[in-house]
C-alpha cells in the first residue's frame, strides 16, 4: 500500500487534481475507503475546504468514505445488463456471498453494490471487482470467479 503522502507528492497542489488523487489512494488501500483523516490531509495539501471534499466523495460512486471488502464487487444493472439476465447474476452474488447491495461480508474480503452502466453493454451481463471488468456473465462463471478469489487468500 502506497501512503497518502506519497500519492500527494505525485500532484501538483491543484483542486483539478482532487478526484485523480481520491481514486489513487483509495485504490491503493486495502479497505477501499477514504478516511476523515485522510481528507484533513488531502484539505490542507490542496488548500480546499473539508466539505468539498466530502460532497466530491459522495457524488462519486467509486467514492467511499466507509470500509470495504478487499473484493468490490460492482454489478451493473442498467437497463442492456438488466435485459440480459443481471438480476439473476446479482442474485447468485447474493446467494454466493451471503451479502446484497452495500454490504460486506463479516470476513472482510467482499463488499458487494449494484453499479451503473461499466461501458460495456455490448457484452452485457458485467460486472466490476476492483479494477477488472468480467463480461458475458453468468451464474456458473460467477461462481467460477468468487471460488477462484477465495482460494487466492488461503
Ligand atoms: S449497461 Fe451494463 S455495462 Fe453498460
Amino acid at each position: 500500500m502506497i501512503s497518502l503522502k506519497e500519492v500527494l507528492k505525485k500532484y501538483p497542489k491543484k483542486e483539478e487534481y482532487l478526484i485523480e488523487i481520491l481514486l489513487e489512494f483509495q485504490t491503493s488501500k486495502k479497505n477501499h475507503y477514504i478516511s476523515s483523516e485522510d481528507v484533513s490531509t488531502i484539505s490542507e495539501y490542496l488548500d480546499i475546504p473539508e466539505s468539498q471534499i466530502c460532497s466530491v466523495i459522495s457524488f462519486y460512486t467509486l467514492l467511499s468514505m466507509t470500509p470495504k471488502g478487499k473484493y468490490v464487487v460492482q454489478v451493473c444493472h442498467d437497463v442492456p445488463c438488466f435485459v440480459n439476465d443481471a438480476t439473476n447474476i446479482y442474485e447468485k452474488l447474493v446467494e454466493l456471498l451471503g451479502v446484497s447491495d452495500g454490504e460486506t461480508t463479516p470476513d472482510s474480503l467482499f463488499t458487494l453494490e449494484i453499479t451503473e452502466c461499466l461501458g460495456c453493454c455490448n457484452v452485457a451481463p458485467a460486472m466490476r471487482i476492483n479494477n477488472e471488468v468480467y463480461t458475458s456473465l453468468t451464474p456458473a462463471k460467477i461462481e467460477t470467479i468468487i471460488n477462484d478469489l477465495r482460494g487466492e487468500v488461503k
